[in-house]
């Protein structure tokens, strides 16, 4: 993911839900411009791997609840989040991070994106495993484009990774309130 995704130079990356901050790590290893925050229930933030960027003053964990808002960023990363919750929940937490957009932002959702045939795909086994064990699921591109229409996003590209995840843009769509597009 770190590798797949085109991230800025510069500007704050904000992980949400991303558990021990493992991915951010690995994202700002490779852009040593950019700033990042994990943010994270407090439950889950004792154990963070941070420290594994030294003693670095670009990254910072927040304890909060995706549900209320996140911090403002120029990217928002949901990896295996949306696939937790339900459309209307998932609709909440992506209208949160467009919320929290600074100008010019998008939002990134890292899930094992179906493809809308038959084949088989990891995501699918996926998706039953998700079926029995949360109100979520996975989704297609279509599914994601819908749920960010919602959240005042529009989907502006699904970019295939190494692995059988999918990374799928989101960027504030004109007419969504608050206006920046
Ligand atoms: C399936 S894990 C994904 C972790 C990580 N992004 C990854 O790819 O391995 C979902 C994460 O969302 C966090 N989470 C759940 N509810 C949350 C909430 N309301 N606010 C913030 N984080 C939450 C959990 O603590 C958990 O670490």
């Amino acid at each position: 993911m770190a590798e797949a995704y085109d991230f800025p130079e510069t500007g704050t990356v904000v992980d949400v839900g991303d558990g021990l901050g493992g991915l951010l790590v690995e994202i700002l290893r490779r852009r040593p411009g950019l700033g990042g925050v994990l943010f994270e229930l407090a439950s889950a933030l004792p154990d963070h791997v941070l420290g594994e960027l030294g003693d670095d003053s670009r990254v910072r964990a927040q304890v909060g609840d995706f549900f209320g808002s996140v911090p403002p960023a120029d990217v928002h990363v949901l990896e295996y989040v949306l696939h937790d919750w339900t459309d209307e929940q998932c609709a909440r937490i992506s209208r949160n991070c467009r919320r929290a957009l600074n100008e010019g932002g998008r939002v990134v959702v890292v899930d094992a994106a179906l493809p809308s045939g038959n084949e088989p795909h990891f995501g699918k086994l996926l998706d039953l495993m998700m079926m029995v064990a949360v109100p979520g699921g996975e989704r297609t591109e279509a599914d994601f484009a819908r749920l960010f229409d919602q959240a005042g996003l529009r989907l502006t590209r699904a970019l295939p990774t190494d692995g059988s995840l999918s990374i799928v843009e989101g960027v504030p769509r004109c007419g969504a309130r608050p206006v920046r597009c």
